[in-house]
C-alpha cells in the first residue's frame, strides 16, 4: 500500500452529478423517484439521488445487451479494451483530489486514508487489468487420435451483461474490482452502488465516457435494495457480482437460481488475528490496531477476532489500549484526522448494540463503547478483553471500530477455535517462529493469510473468501475467470 501524505488540505466538493447513467445519457428513475444520501460526519442530506424502479432497470439491462451484442463494442480487440482502461486510470489519477473529496463527503472516511489507500489501489487496479485485457486467451488441446484428425481448441469469451452490486466502505476501490475484470475481458456492465454511497461511482462514470467507452458499455443506475433485486431478477443479465453481507447475498442466489445467472460474492468475515509470545510486540500492536480500527473499522477482512497469547497479554492489552485511546477522531477533511465517521445511523446504532451486548455478555470493555461528538456517526474505538469465542460480539460481524480480545494457551486448540466461525475471509498471524507462522497459514481456513502484517493488498493478489466470505475471487488472474466462458471448438482435419 501507498504512504503518500495527503495534501495540506482537499477542497469540499461540488456535487455535481446524481443522475443515473444509462446508454450514455444521464436520467433520472423513469417515475421520478429519490432518495436521500448523507455526509456521515454530520448526518447532513447532501443530495437526492433516484430510487430506480426495475423499469430504469430494465433499460440498463436493454443497453447493456444491446452494446454487447451489436455495438461497436464487441468488435473492438482486446487490446483496445485494454487501451480504454488505461485511458480511465490516467482520468481518475488528474481527478483523484476531486474523486477523494467526493468519497470522504459521501462515506465520512479520512482523506489522508482516502488518497494514501484507496486511490492508489483503485488507479493501480484499474492498470493492472487493463494489463490482462489482450493476454487472455485458451489453449490448443491436443485429442485422441483413434477418432481422426482435429484442430481443438478452446475460447475465452465474455460472459455477457454483468449485474454488480456493491457496498459503501470502499466505493470507487469496490466499483474498480467489479469494473477492472469486467470491461477487460469484454462484458458490459450495470452497476448498482450502495444507496449510502452513490456519488463518486458517477463522477468515474462520466470519466470512463470520457476515456471513449461506447454508449451501453457502462450502466450505473441508483437505488435501493429492490433495485438490487430487480437487477438479480431480470432475465436479460448473465452474471451477477455482489459485495455485502451474506444473507443478502442468501437472497441473490435464490433470486438468480431462477434464470441461473453466473454469481461471485465477497462477504464479510469475523478473521482471527493472532499474536503469539514470542511476536516482536509493537509491530503486532500496530497491526492489530490497523486490523481493527482501519477505515473506522467498517472492512470485511477487519482483524475482529484478536487471539492473544496468555504470556504477553497483559503488556499486549495495555499498549493497545493506551494507543487506541490516542487515535484523533473527527472531521474527516482534516488531513491529520485517523479515524472518521461511521456510515449512517443504522450502522451506528447496530455497533452500538454489539458494544451494549457485549457488556451485558459479561465482556470487560477496557476502552471507547461510546459516541464522539453530537453530530454525525463517531464511535470511539473500543476494546473488548476477556472475551469467549460463544460470546454475540465474537461470533457476528460488527462492522465497526470494535475488537473482541480472546487471551489463549493452547496452541493446539487455536486453530479449532480461529477456524469456529461461520466466516473464512482474512487471517493474520505474528509471530518470530517460521513453523508456527506456516502451521497457521496452512491450516486456518481462510482465502488470504496475513504473516507479520495486516491489510496488505495488490491488485495482482487474489481477494476472497471460504465459506460464508464469499465464493470466487477478486484482483489477480483469478478474477478474470468470474466474467469468462470457456469455448471448446473441434475442427475436423479430415485424413491426412
Ligand atoms: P447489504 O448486503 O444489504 O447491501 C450491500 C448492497 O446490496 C447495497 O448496494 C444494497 O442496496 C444491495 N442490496 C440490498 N438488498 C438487496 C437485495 N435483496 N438484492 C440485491 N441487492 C440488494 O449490506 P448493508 O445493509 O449495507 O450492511 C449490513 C451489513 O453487511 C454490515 O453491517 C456489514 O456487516 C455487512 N457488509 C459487508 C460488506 C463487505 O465488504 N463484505 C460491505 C457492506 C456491508
Ligand atoms: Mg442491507
Amino acid at each position: 500500500m501507498s504512504t503518500a501524505a495527503a495534501p495540506a488540505s482537499i477542497a469540499r466538493p461540488q456535487v455535481r452529478l446524481t443522475q443515473n447513467l444509462i446508454n450514455g445519457q444521464w436520467v433520472d428513475a423513469a417515475d421520478g423517484k429519490t432518495f436521500n444520501t448523507y455526509n456521515p460526519s454530520t448526518g447532513e442530506v447532501i443530495a437526492e439521488v433516484p430510487h430506480s424502479s426495475a423499469e430504469d432497470v430494465d433499460r440498463a439491462v436493454k443497453a447493456a445487451r444491446a452494446a454487447f451484442e451489436s455495438g461497436p463494442w464487441p468488435k473492438m480487440s482486446a487490446r483496445e479494451y485494454g487501451n480504454l482502461l488505461f485511458k480511465l486510470a490516467d482520468l481518475i489519477e488528474e481527478n483523484k483530489e476531486e474523486l477523494a473529496a467526493l468519497e470522504v463527503l459521501n462515506n465520512g472516511k479520512p482523506i489522508s486514508e482516502v488518497m494514501a489507500a484507496d486511490l492508489p489501489l483503485v488507479i493501480s487496479t484499474y492498470r493492472y487489468f487493463a494489463g490482462w485485457a489482450d493476454k487472455v486467451y485458451g489453449d490448443t488441446i491436443p485429442v485422441d487420435r483413434a477418432m481422426g484428425r482435429f484442430f481443438t481448441y478452446t475460447r475465452k469469451e465474455p460472459i455477457g451483461v454483468a449485474g454488480q452490486i456493491i457496498p459503501w466502505n470502499f466505493p470507487l476501490l469496490m466499483q474498480c474490482w467489479k469494473w477492472s475484470a469486467a470491461l477487460a475481458t469484454g462484458n458490459t456492465v450495470v452497476l448498482k452502488p450502495a444507496e449510502q454511497t452513490p456519488l463518486s461511482a458517477l463522477r468515474v462514470a462520466e470519466l470512463a465516457m470520457e476515456a471513449g467507452y461506447p454508449d451501453g458499455v457502462i450502466n450505473v443506475v441508483q437505488g435501493l435494495g429492490d433495485t438490487g433485486a430487480a437487477i438479480t431478477e431480470h432475465p436479460g443479465v448473465d452474471k451477477i457480482a455482489f459485495t455485502g453481507h451474506y444473507e443478502t447475498a442468501q437472497k441473490i442466489m435464490a433470486s438468480a437460481s431462477k434464470t441461473l445467472k453466473r454469481i461471485t460474492f465477497e462477504l464479510g468475515g469475523k478473521s482471527p488475528n493472532i499474536v503469539f509470545a514470542d511476536a516482536d510486540i509493537d509491530t503486532a500492536v500496530q497491526g492489530a490496531m490497523a486490523g481493527i480500527f482501519f477505515n473506522q473499522g467498517e472492512v470485511c477482512c477487519a482483524g475482529s477476532r484478536l487471539f492473544v497469547e496468555e504470556a504477553v497479554h497483559a503488556e499486549f492489552v495495555d499498549r493497545f489500549k493506551q494507543m487506541a485511546e490516542s487515535r484523533r477522531i473527527g472531521d474527516p477533511f482534516d488531513p491529520a484526522t485517523e479515524q472518521g465517521a461511521q456510515i449512517s445511523q443504522e450502522q451506528f446504532d447496530k455497533i452500538m448494540g454489539y458494544i451494549e451486548s457485549g457488556k451485558k455478555e459479561g465482556a470487560q470493555c477496557i476502552t471507547g463503547g461510546e459516541r464522539v461528538g453530537d453530530k454525525g456517526w463517531f464511535i470511539k474505538p473500543t476494546i473488548f478483553d476477556h472475551v469467549n469465542n460463544d460470546m454475540r460480539i465474537a461470533r457476528d460481524e460488527i462492522f465497526g471500530p470494535v475488537v473482541t480480545v480472546l487471551p489463549f494457551t493452547d496452541h493446539k486448540q487455536l486453530i479449532a477455535q480461529a477456524n469456529d466461525t461461520v466466516y473464512g475471509l482474512a487471517a493474520a498471524v505474528w509471530t518470530r517462529d517460521i513453523t508456527k507462522a506456516f502451521n497457521i497459514a496452512n491450516n486456518v481456513k481462510a482465502g488470504t493469510v496475513w504473516v507479520n502484517c495486516y491489510n496488505t493488498f495488490d491488485a495482482g493478489a487474489p481477494f476472497g473468501g471460504y465459506k460464508f466470505s464469499g465464493q470466487g475471487r477478486e484482483c489477480g488472474r483469478d478474477a478474470l475467470n468470474n466474467y469468462l466462458e470457456t469455448k471448446t471448438v473441434w475442427v475436423n482435419l479430415g485424413d491426412e
